[in-house]
């Protein structure tokens, strides 16, 4: 009899439909898989089998036929065990031959148990849009599926399980849609008014939050670079529902949810180590997978010893920072993940580090230092529209008694901010200021004759280049979103000027 069960496949983010035929014909035992399966698909036929015999049913003495449409698509990986199994029964007469708006994805076991797969929440949105009514997945990935409502969702834990519920002898409930509470959307444990003093690096870090800018923080060892960057998070307005599901499709898919952790509610921050792969890094892998950068989609990705990392690493982030997604070509096909994220990077300024710190004598040498700074590229450097150096705060302010200000307070002003950038750049694909090309800074960044006066003098003064005036002109932008000015004012320009190089004792940028 011929069958026809629907499923799910995946490449990189991109879920898409594949239909699975199954047939069985006289002739030898046999098992033949086609529709460019891998390696993974065709070893389908012991799982399947096993979860046959788990359901007490023999394995058929003819030849089976399993066909997966469009077939000149490639299907990699495990998805496709439950559309199968459920294919074959239909064929075999167990279940109808039929089962429309169903749609079944996920790996058996040898004993017909399911395991859990990767990629469900795009699957489940795609079945969605596909118009299925019903999608059956390993109840392992019940919950992030139940994140999607508009379709039923059904948690699988063995085949038996599956088979008595499509035969209607002990119907299955399906999963109620699963929303985060008020609770579990914020829940951080850091706070700015951790922080005593520094407040220039708590204006630069503010200034990049509000206007989604990269920042590089220098200073030496124990300033508090670490703790500033880490709490960036706390500052940034509180994820949309659309951008949770965005960012929760990269973790589904590197397979970074759970049933504790079915949705990201929190703007992610990622830190990996310095001794991190570009694959780790940027993404990668013969399936590709995405990596830290797009783990940290929508939210910070800090690069902590900046100078530490390998060079050439580094440099392959720079396309992705600027284009906002990761592109990975496989001969399968290309993934492209989504990379919409703030920069944050420190590095201590001179390899001993207390270069310029005051506080104990550097003992480097100056060929050392200005090598040290050199191990990052000036391209790289020029992806930083603030640069600010962090100094350690003295003792007696340290152990002052009173908290700073906190990440709330400051929340509110840079969600303001947001608000005027959000309707600035409303129908555009600009989110905010750090986006705005250099083609439309003249429309956005509209000047006082006073502050237009003022860029003239850096200029003269600093022989600045087009790129560092760009990016003081962006940074203006959001200094004056933050101060209420429609037009950017002198005191503006000055603000942001003080976080670029030429004021720096450590980068002399131009
Ligand atoms: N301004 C500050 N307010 C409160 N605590 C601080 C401050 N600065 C530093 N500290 C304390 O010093 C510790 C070290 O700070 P942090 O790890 O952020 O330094 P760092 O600049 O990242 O140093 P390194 O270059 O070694 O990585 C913090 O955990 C914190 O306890
Ligand atoms: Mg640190
Ligand atoms: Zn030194």
């Amino acid at each position: 009899m011929f069958a026809i069960a629907n499923s799910i496949g995946l490449f990189g983010m991109n879920a898409f439909s594949v239909t699975v035929e199954a047939e069985i014909e006289k002739g030898r035992p046999s098992f033949d898989i086609s529709g460019l399966p891998d390696a993974a698909v065709k070893e389908a036929r012991d799982r399947v089998f096993s979860a046959l015999l788990s359901v007490g049913h023999p394995i058929p003495a003819n030849r089976v036929l399993m066909n997966l449409a469009p077939a000149n698509v490639r299907k990699s990986g495990t998805t496709f065990d439950l559309a199968m199994f459920v294919a074959l029964m239909q064929a075999l007469g167990t279940l109808p031959p039929r089962l429309p708006d169903r749609v079944f994805i996920g790996e058996l076991g040898l004993n017909g148990t399911l395991h859990g797969i990767r990629g469900v929440l795009s699957m489940v949105m795609m079945a969605r849009s596909l118009g299925f009514r019903e999608i059956y997945v390993p109840q392992e990935n019940v919950r992030e599926a139940s994140v999607i409502d508009g379709i039923e969702v059904f948690g699988v834990e063995t085949a038996q399980q599956l088979l008595d519920h499509l035969l209607e002898l002990y119907p299955m409930q399906p999963a109620p849609v699963w929303s985060p509470t008020p609770d579990e959307m914020l829940d951080s444990v850091l706070d700015f008014s951790d922080i005593r003093g520094q407040e220039k690096a708590r204006t630069g870090v503010e200034l990049a939050a509000a206007g989604g800018h990269n920042i590089l923080l220098i200073g030496s060892p124990g300033a508090g670079k670490s703790m500033l960057a880490n709490r960036i998070p706390t500052i940034l307005p509180a994820m949309t529902r659309e951008e949770m599901l965005e960012t929760s499709n990269v973790y589904s898919v590197a397979g970074e949810l759970s049933y504790d952790r079915p949705l990201i509610t929190q703007r992610p921050f990622r830190a990996p180590h310095h001794t991190a792969s570009a694959a780790g890094l940027i993404g990668g892998g013969s399936i590709p997978a995405p990596g830290e950068v797009s783990l940290a989609h929508n939210g910070v990705l800090f690069l902590d010893e900046l100078a530490e990392f390998d060079r050439s690493t580094l440099d392959m982030l720079r396309q992705p920072l600027e284009k906002r997604e990761v592109t990975i070509s496989r001969v399968a096909g290309t993934a492209v993940f989504p990379c919409n994220i703030m920069l944050v990077a420190a590095m201590n300024p001179c390899p001993c580090g207390y270069y310029g710190a005051g506080l104990k004598k550097c003992t480097c040498t100056e060929k050392q230092v200005r090598a040290y700074l050199n191990k990052v590229s000036g391209p790289m450097l020029d992806r930083f529209d603030l640069h600010v150096d962090v100094d350690p705060v003295p003792i007696e302010e340290l152990s002052a008694k009173e908290k700073s200000e906190s990440s709330a307070a400051i929340r509110e002003r840079i969600e303001k901010a947001r608000e005027i950038q959000n309707q600035r750049f409303a129908g555009t694909s600009i989110h905010c200021n750090s986006m705005i090309p250099d083609n439309l800074l003249d429309e956005y960044c509209v000047m006082d004759v006073a502050s237009e006066n003022f860029m003239k003098q850096l200029h003269r003064r600093y022989k600045l280049t087009a790129r560092a005036f760009s990016r003081i002109r962006r940074v203006s932008r959001t200094v004056a979103d933050l101060n209420g000015h429609e037009i950017i004012d002198r005191n503006d320009v000055i603000q942001a000027s003080y976080f670029r190089g030429f004021y720096s004792k450590y980068l002399q940028d131009q």
